[in-house]
């Protein structure tokens, strides 16, 4: 992979952070070592102070047993401490470069990835990826020196006992794994399903009105008691192997301590070692066991960190936004609002290869005209306007302003260019006011009040108890009051150009007018560019442009295309035969 943004992060915050990384070294020596020393003492306790009933050194001996415990204790605090501190910090890191990285991707990037895919790059494989740092590759390595440090003391007492204690480690590993992989199998399963119920709730919730009008009660209670049922039978799973997992686990530790008392037991004496060896390599043993548990999860969480990895560092290497030109501003591209020329020079663009959306559109439009383009559903005509705003890339050709290509407009500048009202409308957390000046701080409460009161909203939201300040609720508005918010929000800023995608499309037919109308007075310092179904309500415009099959069918004034084309003049006697 070209850029390897795990690995980055890893060594920025390792690098800004040497100190608490160096302190991390030195208490996970100490965690090694420490470890090793109570059965050491244990043993030093039984054949030097119990078995000869001597109580010389007793207490010093006593008190340092305890002692180590204590430290072992601190040093694993600090180590999940420190632990958790750099696994945070990497994750900080991660995020933001993520978070920088997705407002330069390339807009194609969001119709292959639906929000939930992105979402979880940032949520679930970043935590992955965490969790690598906090339950992974350190503690692995942690437990791997525990494991090699208690085998080698054991071989120290007997090199049988060690031989026996080598052949059982992958035994014991294997039992252990193939329990802790069942356990995790019903707890991930147990997840999606508690996932499923929660979800057909607030499905429901939300769809209410369409279950009622559709009488598809009995048919979403159904659905719901099939998941309740399913999430109970994985459920009993998960308790089951939790309820077993640990009399397992004792279970195995007793019969290894068994074994070993029998072995070192006078009738045997096999083992050839002292009482006190004995009790050493007791709690040796048991001391095994803990870290051949974690290793066991330290494994599984290596594995999905992994493929967290993978996944993070595949979204970091995709192709951004090319060339964005920052010198460029609004003020250098259109310096008399009177003078904007708008051309597309052979513009063809699909989404997916194999599917041209849009065909060798070539036009060229004079300043302040307007222009209506019309087509059948689906021709192409909002996303011949994601093309001029410069959000999407042409496949081929240019589109120019005054001959700069629009796609080369950095993001920052194209409010002051485009207006853009756009089908659906999009609310934003904060205020009304906010709604318009999407949080820009450069649009004055003035400029947000004028656009407001230029839709004839203001009535409306000075009713509210708060006017203009009142917190934005989606069930605030009509279909139709957001689509005159939508207006507001593009003319805050008096763009020269406006892109009209269907403004009317909610709007009764007085308010519709209105619209039409105040657009009008206003349009001629304006290039206004709509798209419109019905074509008798279009904007009184120059010229209209329809497509058809991605192409440009036929383009010219209303009235001469009310001579010469055919699909026009059946569409509008159409319209005329409707009840509008
Ligand atoms: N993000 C996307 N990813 C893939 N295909 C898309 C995407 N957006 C639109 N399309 C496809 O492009 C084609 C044109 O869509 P577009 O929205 O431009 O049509 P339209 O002319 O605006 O239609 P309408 O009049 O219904 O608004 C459609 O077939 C649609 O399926
Ligand atoms: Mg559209």
């Amino acid at each position: 992979m070209k850029n390897n943004l795990v690995k980055k992060s890893i060594k920025y915050v390792i690098k800004d952070n040497v100190v608490s990384v160096a302190v991390l070294v030195v208490i996970i020596i100490g965690i090694v070592i420490t470890s090793l020393l109570p059965p050491q003492i244990l043993r030093k306790i039984i054949d030097q102070n119990l078995v000869p009933r001597n109580g010389v050194g007793l207490l010093s001996l006593a008190v340092s047993y305890l002692g180590i415990l204590m430290f072992i204790g601190i040093f694993d605090f600090l180590k999940e401490a420190i632990l958790t501190i750099l696994g945070q910090k990497i994750t900080k890191e991660i995020r933001m470069e993520m978070m920088e990285k997705l407002e330069k991707i390339n807009a194609i990037f969001f119709s292959y990835n639906g929000s939930g895919t992105v979402v979880s790059r940032f949520t679930n494989d970043v935590d992955a990826i965490s969790s690598l740092f906090t339950s992974g590759i350190v503690s692995m390595i942690v437990d791997s020196f525990k494991i090699i440090g208690i085998l080698g003391s054991i071989w120290f007492f007997s090199v049988r006992l060690g031989i026996i204690t080598l052949i059982l480690l992958p035994i014991i590993f294997i039992i252990i794994r193939i329990f802790q992989r069942h356990m995790l199998e019903a707890q991930i399963k147990n997840r999606v399903l508690v996932g499923k119920v929660n979800n057909h709730i607030s499905e429901s919730l939300k769809n209410i009105q369409m279950i009622k009008s559709f009488s598809k009660e009995s048919y979403m209670e159904d659905s719901y008691k099939m998941y309740l049922i399913d999430n109970y039978r994985t459920m009993e799973k998960v308790n089951f192997y939790d309820s077993i997992f640990s009399p397992i686990i004792m279970i195995i530790r007793a019969l290894i301590i068994a074994a070993v008392v029998i072995l070192s037991s006078n009738q045997f004496g096999y083992l050839g070692i002292s009482v006190g060896m004995v009790a050493a390599s007791i709690e040796l043993i048991s001391n095994l066991l803990g870290p051949i548990q974690d290793l066991g999860m330290e494994l599984q969480s290596i594995q999905g960190a992994i493929s967290g990895i993978y996944r993070v560092n595949e979204f970091y290497n995709e192709p951004e936004d090319e060339y964005k030109n920052s010198e460029l501003s609004a003020e250098s591209i259109i310096s008399n609002r009177k003078e904007v020329r708008i051309s597309f020079n052979d513009i063809s663009f699909y989404y997916e290869e194999e599917r041209h959306i849009l065909q060798n559109i070539n036009l060229e439009f004079q300043p302040q005209e307007k222009v209506t383009f019309v087509g059948r559903t689906g021709v192409g005509k909002s996303t011949l306007f994601k093309l001029i705003l410069g959000l999407l890339k042409p496949t081929n050709g240019s589109i120019k302003i005054n001959e700069v290509d629009v796609y080369s407009i950095p993001n920052t500048e194209k409010r002051k260019i485009f207006g853009y009202v756009d089908q659906s409308f999009h609310t934003i957390k904060g205020t009304i006011a906010d709604q318009v000046s999407l949080q820009d701080k450069s649009i004055t409460r003035e400029q947000i009040e004028d656009a407001i009161d230029f839709v004839g909203l203001s009535d409306y939201i000075l009713s509210l108890e708060n006017g203009y300040d009142t917190k934005m609720d989606n069930n605030l508005f009509s279909q139709g009051q957001k689509q005159l918010l939508a207006i507001a929000r593009a003319i805050a800023t008096n763009p020269p150009i406006l892109l009209l995608d269907e403004i009317t499309a909610n709007l009764d037919a007085i308010t519709e007018e209105k619209i039409i109308s105040i657009l009008q007075k206003v349009s001629d310092t304006r290039t206004i560019l709509s798209i419109s179904h019905r074509l008798l309500s279009m904007i009184s415009c120059d010229t209209v442009v329809i497509l058809e099959n991605g192409r440009v069918k036929n383009s010219g004034s209303p009235e001469l295309l009310l001579e010469n084309d055919e699909w026009y003049r059946s569409h509008i006697e159409l319209e005329k035969l409707t009840w509008r």
